[in-house]
């Protein structure tokens, strides 16, 4: 069988059958409207399109070969080694239009559900803290990806999609064109990423507080430097030696502990005594991310991000205390506390309305929101009350984040309309539509206590 040169070919791990029959021949940016699905996105260099595919959404990036085979490689390499990142699927190249002209390839990747550009976040307006908690998020990712000897390139909001986790956010890499990976990075390595990212980041921020969609409290100067120095912090926490008298053996699980209470899992820790023992030297060689997530898929099979599993770490105890089962395995315990907490709060919320949030998200709201109605009706909430009340007073309220729901509210106008449906980045058609209302950005009088993951100070306090 003889191929010709100019049909399109697949470079796939998991082919996508239904990808084969769709327009290769036309640019991405002149593609009918029926492949089309309308959905949030950040600002872009390329042409960059939602498309249908099946049941399935996915991201279709128009950009010359060796880099979306680049790219393609490097956000296979992230997903092995389990880092947030979007999943790539598929480079197709050999694309030729009516003319026999050639085409740029497409670089394909799985639509993240539930996520948030940093745009979509900044229109409706956010809370200070909401900023630090997007910093967080960014600085967590980017620790992550130096540990695993990943130099960005291009660190920027626009390359970064977050994800609502309980009361933060997670950071999910979503342009690995400028990539690199390497054994371990030097700090020159990480110097170097560190600058860009205060380049870009300055640059989105000053963007926003042009367009008055950064609260008046915000410099992008102070912005910049508390990335560094978060970052710089929590880097250190997680790598650095420490030297302690050989009476204080306490402090080794303290590191532990910290680390554990930041999301982090040591695999391996280099321990040395003095010839005479009066001093012991303690460093973190090997950790990995996901503490509280790998417990929770472990105890009760659900797979959620790090600060929700914190939190339904934290319901599990309380239920475990609560139901006195202090001595019960705690798996048994865990699976009791799957049926009738977790479950029952789930699949009370209507179908229509599942859209707006994971259901790992949800559980976190509905604790949050009994935590609040027990404050102020001083009484304990049932917890079904409470998902009751959440769904009528919060949940319906919300505009919807996952991909469909969102999609079908862009198209029929319900929410603000966008200019090109297709590409964001275009603007809206008005630009003041209603406000969505957002647990996170209307409690003004917010008594919850923050768990401020990264106050890696407290965390030092706490120790001591
Ligand atoms: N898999 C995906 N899921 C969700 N959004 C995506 C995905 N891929 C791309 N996007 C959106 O498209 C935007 C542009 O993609 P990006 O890869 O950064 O393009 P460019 O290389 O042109 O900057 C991103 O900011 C993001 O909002
Ligand atoms: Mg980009």
């Amino acid at each position: 069988m003889v191929y010709k040169g100019d049909v399109p070919r697949f470079l796939a791990s998991r082919p996508d059958s239904l990808l084969i029959p769709l327009p290769w021949d036309v640019p991405l940016a002149e593609w009918p409207a029926e492949y089309l699905v309308a959905l949030p996105r950040g600002i872009s260099r390329h042409v960059v399109r939602f498309i249908q595919v099946g049941s399935s959404v996915y991201a279709a990036k128009e950009v010359i070969e060796h880099l979306a085979i680049h790219e393609y490689r490097m956000l296979t390499d992230l997903r092995r080694t389990d880092t947030p990142a979007v999943e790539p699927l598929a480079v197709v190249t050999g694309r030729t239009d009516d003319h026999g002209e050639p085409l740029d390839p497409v670089l394909i990747t799985r639509h993240l559900e539930f996520s948030l550009p940093y745009r979509s976040l900044f229109d409706h307006g956010v809370r200070p803290e909401t900023v630090s908690r997007l910093l967080d998020a960014l600085v967590v990712l980017l620790v992550r990806l130096h540990l695993i000897g990943f130099l960005w390139g291009d660190v920027s909001l626009s390359n970064v999609l977050f994800r609502r986790d309980a009361g933060q956010f997670a950071a999910y890499l979503v342009d690995a064109e400028t990539a690199e990976i390497h054994e371990s990075l030097t700090n020159g390595q990480r110097e170097h990423d560190l600058t860009i990212a205060t380049t870009n980041l300055y640059g989105e921020f000053s963007d926003l507080e042009a367009g008055r969609m950064l609260d008046a409290s915000l410099d992008p100067l102070n912005l910049v430097e508390s990335i560094l120095s978060r970052y710089r912090d929590l880097w250190a926490e997680l790598t650095d030696a420490e030297e302690f008298s050989g009476q204080e053996t306490y402090r080794i699980e303290n590191r532990v502990r910290r680390l554990n209470a930041l999301g982090f899992d040591v695999a391996e820790l280099d321990i040395r005594t003095s010839a005479d023992g009066s001093t012991i030297r303690i460093q973190p060689k090997v950790v990995d991310a996901g503490h509280h997530s790998r417990r929770l898929l472990r105890l009760a099979g659900l797979d959620t991000e790090e600060n929700q599993a914190r939190r339904l770490l934290n319901d599990l105890d309380t239920f475990r205390a609560r139901t006195n089962q202090g001595h019960v395995d705690e798996a048994v315990v865990a699976h009791q506390w799957l049926t009738e907490c977790f479950q029952p709060v789930v699949t009370a919320v209507p179908h229509d309305l599942r859209g707006k949030r994971e259901a790992a998200q949800i559980f976190h709201e509905v604790l949050d929101y009994r935590w609040y109605a027990s404050q102020r009706e001083h009484r304990e909430v049932p917890l079904l009350e409470a998902t009751w009340g959440y769904i009528q007073d919060v949940l319906q309220a919300l505009p919807d984040e996952a991909m469909e729901a969102t999609t079908l509210g862009l198209m029929s106008g319900e929410h603000r309309q966008l200019a090109n449906p297709f590409d964001p980045s275009q603007g809206f058609t008005d630009d003041s539509g209603p406000m969505p209302v957002d647990p996170w950005e209307t409690d003004d009088d917010d008594d919850v206590p923050d768990p401020g993951f990264l106050d890696i100070e407290a965390l030092r306090r706490r120790g001591r």
